[in-house]
C-alpha cells in the first residue's frame, strides 16, 4: 500500500513538468495564432478599397427645345447648382459658384447679370467678370448629347479660359 502511494506521488511529480510544458506551448500557440490573425485582418483591411460613392457629376438636363434662345435657365439651380444658357447658335452651362470666395450668385434678368450677394461680383452672360472682386470668369461645364437627344451636363469638366470655353465640349451648337 505504501509502495502504491509512493509510486503515485512519483508519477504526479513526473507529470507536473509535462503538463506545465503543455500549457506553456498551448499558450504560445494561442498567442502566435491571435497575433497572426490580427495582422492578417489588418492587412486585409488595409488593401480593401476605401471608396466613397457620391452623386454622379453628370446629369440629363432635358431636350434643347426646352430652353428658349436668349434666356438663362435657372431650372437646375436648386438641385444641381447649374445655369443653362441658350443663344441663337448653341447651348452652354455655368457652374453657379462665384469665383471670388464661392458664394452662389443670382441671375438678374432685368440687368442681364449674374450678381453675387456676398461681395458684389457681377458676371455677364458670357460669364466674364464685369464688376467686383472676382478674379476669374464663371466656370463653363461639359455639355453633350445623350443617345436619346437630351443634354448631358458634366460638372466634373470645367473651363474658364477665353477661346477654349467656347469650343468643343463646352459649347453645343444647335
Ligand atoms: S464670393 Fe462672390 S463676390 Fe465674394
Amino acid at each position: 500500500m505504501e509502495s502504491d502511494n509512493k509510486n503515485k506521488s512519483i508519477t504526479d511529480v513526473q507529470e507536473e513538468p509535462s503538463r506545465r510544458r503543455f500549457l506553456l506551448i498551448a499558450g504560445w500557440i494561442g498567442f502566435l495564432f491571435t497575433s497572426f490573425l490580427v495582422s492578417l485582418l489588418t492587412l486585409v483591411d488595409f488593401y480593401k478599397p476605401k471608396v466613397l460613392f457620391g452623386p454622379s457629376s453628370k446629369f440629363k438636363a432635358g431636350y434643347p427645345d426646352e430652353y428658349p434662345a436668349g434666356k438663362v435657365s435657372t431650372r437646375w439651380m436648386k438641385d444641381k447648382g447649374v445655369w443653362i444658357i441658350r443663344t441663337d447658335h448653341g447651348i452652354y452651362a455655368f457652374l453657379a459658384i462665384c469665383r471670388h470666395l464661392g458664394c452662389i450668385p443670382n441671375w438678374i434678368e432685368e440687368e442681364r447679370l449674374f450678381k453675387c450677394p456676398c461681395h458684389g461680383s457681377n458676371y455677364n452672360i458670357e460669364g466674364d467678370v464685369v464688376g467686383g472682386p472676382a478674379p476669374r470668369p464663371l466656370f463653363r461645364l461639359g455639355v453633350s448629347y445623350a443617345l436619346d437627344g437630351q443634354l448631358i451636363i458634366d460638372k466634373s469638366v470645367k473651363e474658364d479660359r477665353v477661346g477654349v470655353r467656347e469650343k468643343d465640349q463646352f459649347f453645343l451648337p444647335v
